[in-house]
């Protein structure tokens, strides 16, 4: 199928999706956007969060046909072309980034976060961050990274 959609505030059309496949296999093969990543494909790590019309979503739970015509914003669209936001530069800052599979996620779950709570308290962001899990187990970094950004 030719799905049609706007990615980072640009309309982008994709020819050849399969109608099975999630909107992250489309983001990622079709569209040339690999930041979101896929670690578990069934909705429980969070690595390939994105938004869709604004509201934070896990790609791979999202059908690719379920897009058509609606607005996505992935990582690589949350900064300018070689500029960071101050999610990402806090990540940085902090030192949250180990293998850096769960960090895309987690920098776009982080922007939802702020956007809705410009203060949250730990417990705010141990609940929004919830649904992101990191391998490395870094989570006390990740905890320093919202708190910087937050600041
Ligand atoms: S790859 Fe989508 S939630 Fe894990
Ligand atoms: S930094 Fe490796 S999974 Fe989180």
């Amino acid at each position: 199928m030719r799905l049609r959609t706007t990615v980072n505030g640009e309309p982008r059309e994709a020819d050849g999706v399969w109608e099975g496949a999630s909107l992250l296999t489309a983001l990622r093969d079709h569209l040339d956007l690999p930041g979101s990543k896929n670690a578990c494909e069934q909705g429980e790590c969070g690595s390939c969060s994105v938004y869709l019309d604004g509201e934070l979503v896990c790609a791979c739970l999202v059908l690719a046909g379920q897009a058509e015509g609606r607005e996505i914003t992935t990582v690589e669209g949350l900064a300018g072309v070689g500029e960071l936001n101050k999610v990402q530069e806090a990540f940085l800052a902090a030192g949250a980034v180990q293998c850096g599979f769960c960090t895309p996620g987690l920098i776009v779950a982080t922007d939802d976060l702020l956007k809705r709570n410009p203060d949250p308290d730990d417990a705010e962001i141990r609940e929004a961050l919830a649904g992101n899990l990191c391998r490395c187990t870094g989570y006390e970094k990740i905890l320093d990274a919202v708190r910087m950004a937050a600041s």
